[in-house]
């Protein structure tokens, strides 16, 4: 061992480990700074056939493929890579079928592992196309950004896009491992870290407020690189994360909380276009704070509490305001309209995540369509 080497010991205690408890589907999340690079040391010891195949993006198989790689070639395991072009439109049928047949062409066999590296749409698609492939083979996950590391990865949702709107063709497919390198943030543009943070914030909000304050305090540290408060912060996120996925892994109750903000945030991306116009962190970002609002008009908050949300996000560079949304998107009816599609889906009720107050989130039924026109109306003229 050189001597920069850190010894066994040190490095294990750099490292936070995670369990989500499932049963036969339990997992462990490794989070730490570097984890790519020995990735071979903690996927090997998994792996009954010895053959992986890494599924990456354009941006991200140039920074980090050949570091796996590498790391599983020196556990004498085999890893095939298949790259796909970046960004939301290869959630799509077309990308999926791709995959698939170049997974098979590539002598995919049930035993084989996918290794998932990227952001939430390498997640979601190769985790998808692990589930169906073959009739369900293993996936590990290798996330990139922010939002997939604290979120996308965990607990098992995979799928892609329809013209019908977003994640409506998927599966529950729980990943075998999930590798979070900390260091992997330091290729992200701020407006990307920033949109993850959106969901790190989340976690606070729904039910942990000292958290909340811990972000107050540190959040900024923490996205300007803080290696130690990135680890502690990602690890915290995973681990209310596991805890939520190991009561209702399948969203039938509790689960729904995770979507704070996000019946808003949906309808605000599709007036946008799901692209760079409003990224998915920053739609959640100002339907957190319209769900606040909307907590507050139906008399369940303080008003209070949702202006500590709205500044502490716009002090982090997330957008909290009418203005800092395109045109297209502040038009009430077309929201509502795309909100009361979810109604459909919910037996013609309308469900949203409200707050009693900070980490006081939970689910509301029935939640009139009268109030929250109100609160878009005002929030748009504000
Ligand atoms: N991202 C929400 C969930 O995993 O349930």
């Amino acid at each position: 061992m050189s001597a920069n080497e850190p010894e066994p010991d040190s490095r294990a205690q750099s490292l936070e480990m995670v369990h989500v408890a499932l049963g036969a589907r339990s997992y462990d999340i490794i989070v730490g700074s570097g984890v790519l690079a020995e990735a071979g040391d903690h996927i090997a010891p998994l792996l009954g056939q010895r053959h992986t195949i890494l599924v990456s993006d354009h941006n991200m198989a140039p920074l980090y493929q050949d570091r796996v790689v590498e790391s599983l070639g020196r556990h004498g395991v085999a890893c095939d890579s298949i790259t796909l072009p970046a960004g939301e439109g290869s959630k799509s049928f077309s990308q999926l079928e791709e995959l698939l047949e170049r997974l098979l062409a590539g002598r995919a066999e049930r035993g084989t592992v996918i290794l998932a590296l990227g952001g939430g749409v390498i997640g979601d698609l190769a985790g998808f196309a692990a589930s169906v492939l073959l009739r369900g083979v293993a996936v590990i996950q290798l996330p990139t950004s922010l939002l997939a590391q604290i979120d996308s990865s965990v607990g098992g949702k995979t799928g892609i896009n329809s013209r019908h709107g977003k994640n409506l063709i998927g599966s529950f497919h729980q990943p075998r491992l999930v590798l979070v390198d900390t260091a992997a943030l330091d290729s992200l543009a701020p407006r990307q870290l920033a949109a993850g943070y959106a969901e790190m914030v989340k976690y606070g909000l729904i039910d942990d407020e000292d958290f909340f304050a811990w972000l107050e305090a540190n959040g900024a540290d923490m996205l300007a690189g803080d290696a130690a408060a990135r680890r502690y912060a990602i690890a915290h996120c995973c681990r209310a994360k596991a805890r939520i996925v190991a009561e209702d892994e399948r969203e039938n109750g509790r689960r729904a909380l995770l979507n704070l903000g996000h019946t808003f945030a949906h309808a605000l991306e599709a007036e946008c276009g799901y692209g760079a116009a409003l990224l998915h962190g920053e739609a959640v970002s100002i339907g957190m704070v319209l769900a606040f609002r909307l907590s507050h008009r139906l008399g369940l908050c303080a008003e209070a509490d949702g202006e500590r949300v709205s500044s502490h996000l716009a002090a982090l560079g997330l957008p909290t305001g009418a203005a800092q949304l395109p045109p297209a998107a502040r038009r009430t009816e077309a929201l509502l309209r795309h909100m009361s599609h979810d109604k459909k889906m919910q037996d013609g009720r309308l469900r949203m995540i409200l707050a009693r107050g900070i980490g006081a989130a939970f689910i509301a039924e029935d939640v009139g369509e009268a109030d929250i026109g109100a609160v878009l109306d005002a929030f748009m003229a504000s």
